[in-house]
C-alpha cells in the first residue's frame, strides 16, 4: 500500500508515519518547509514533499498513486487551512483511495452528539479568546468536515478525544456519538489515535463513518466494552 500522510511532521503525523512503516507501507509525507527537519528520523525511509498542506499543487503531487491518504485537519491559524487541505484531498485523491481525516469531538455529523458541560464551556472560552486573538479557527474544521461528509469518496473522519502522551495501550474503541457512555473518560493516547487512523485504512466497516474514539484502557471503555 502506498500512503500519503498530510501533516506528517506534527505529533500525530509522526506517530502515523511510524505505524505505516511498521506495516511495510510506502510513505509520502507532506509538511511545511520549516518543519522538514522534524522528520529527520524517517528521512531515509519516506518521501518528503515540503509545502503548505492547503497548497493544491502540493497535494495533487503528493497523493498521486496513493491507495491511502491520512490527513491531519489542522486547527491552527485563521486562513481556512483545514478546509483548503480537505478540499484538495477530496479533489485529487485517486479514485477508490481510502481517505482518513483527523479532527476533534466538537465535529458532529448528524447533530446527535451530546457534549458534557465541561466541553461546552471549553468551546465557549476558545471562541471568546479567538475572537480577540485568532490563533485557532474552530469553524474551519467544521467546514472541512461538512465538505467531507458530503463527498462520495471513501472517507472516514476520526474524532479524537482529549489526548495524552505515553506508551501504546492498543487500538482505541469508538462510538457513533459523543455522549455515549463508552466515551465518558474522554482520553486517548496520541500514539493510539494514530494507530486508529492507520488501521482505518484497511477497515471498510469505517467507510462513511465518523467514529468518536477513546483509549481502550480508559475506565469508560473498560466498563462499557462493545465489539464493533
Ligand atoms: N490536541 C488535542 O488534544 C486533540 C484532541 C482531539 C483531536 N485532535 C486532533 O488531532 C489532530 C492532531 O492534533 P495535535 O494536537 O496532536 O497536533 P499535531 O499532531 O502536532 O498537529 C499539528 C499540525 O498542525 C500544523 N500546524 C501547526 N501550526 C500551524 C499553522 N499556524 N499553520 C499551519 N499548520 C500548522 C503542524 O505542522 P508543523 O509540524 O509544520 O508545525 C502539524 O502538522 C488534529 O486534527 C486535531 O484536531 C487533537
Amino acid at each position: 500500500m502506498k500512503v500519503c500522510i498530510i501533516g506528517a511532521s506534527g505529533k500525530l503525523g509522526k506517530y502515523m508515519v511510524q505505524h505505516a512503516l511498521d506495516r511495510g507501507y510506502e510513505v509520502v509525507g507532506v509538511c511545511r518547509e520549516r518543519s522538514v527537519n522534524k522528520l529527520d528520523a524517517f528521512k531515509d525511509r519516506i518521501t518528503i514533499i515540503p509545502g503548505a498542506t492547503n497548497d493544491r499543487e502540493i497535494i495533487k503531487k503528493a497523493v498521486a498513486g496513493c491507495n491511502g491518504i491520512l490527513t491531519v485537519l489542522v486547527p491552527w491559524g485563521n486562513q481556512h487551512y483545514s478546509t483548503g487541505t480537505a478540499q484538495a484531498v477530496l479533489n485529487f485523491a485517486p479514485p477508490g483511495a481510502r481517505l482518513i481525516f483527523s479532527c476533534g469531538w466538537h465535529i458532529t455529523r448528524d447533530g446527535k452528539d451530546v457534549y458534557p458541560p465541561s466541553l461546552q464551556r471549553e468551546e465557549k472560552i476558545a471562541r471568546w479568546i479567538t475572537h480577540i486573538v485568532p490563533f485557532i479557527d474552530l469553524d474551519d474544521q467544521i467546514e472541512a468536515c461538512r465538505r467531507i461528509f458530503k463527498s462520495a469518496t471513501r472517507w472516514t473522519v476520526v474524532r479524537g478525544s482529549d489526548l495524552e502522551e505515553g506508551e501504546s495501550q492498543g487500538l482505541p474503541v469508538w462510538s457513533h456519538h459523543v455522549g455515549d457512555p463508552i466515551l465518558a473518560s474522554n482520553l486517548t493516547r496520541r500514539v493510539d489515535y494514530a494507530l486508529f487512523m492507520v488501521e482505518a485504512l484497511t477497515n471498510d466497516a469505517l467507510i462513511h463513518e465518523a467514529p468518536a474514539i477513546v483509549g481502550c484502557r480508559a475506565p469508560s471503555a473498560l466498563t462499557h466494552a462493545i465489539i464493533h
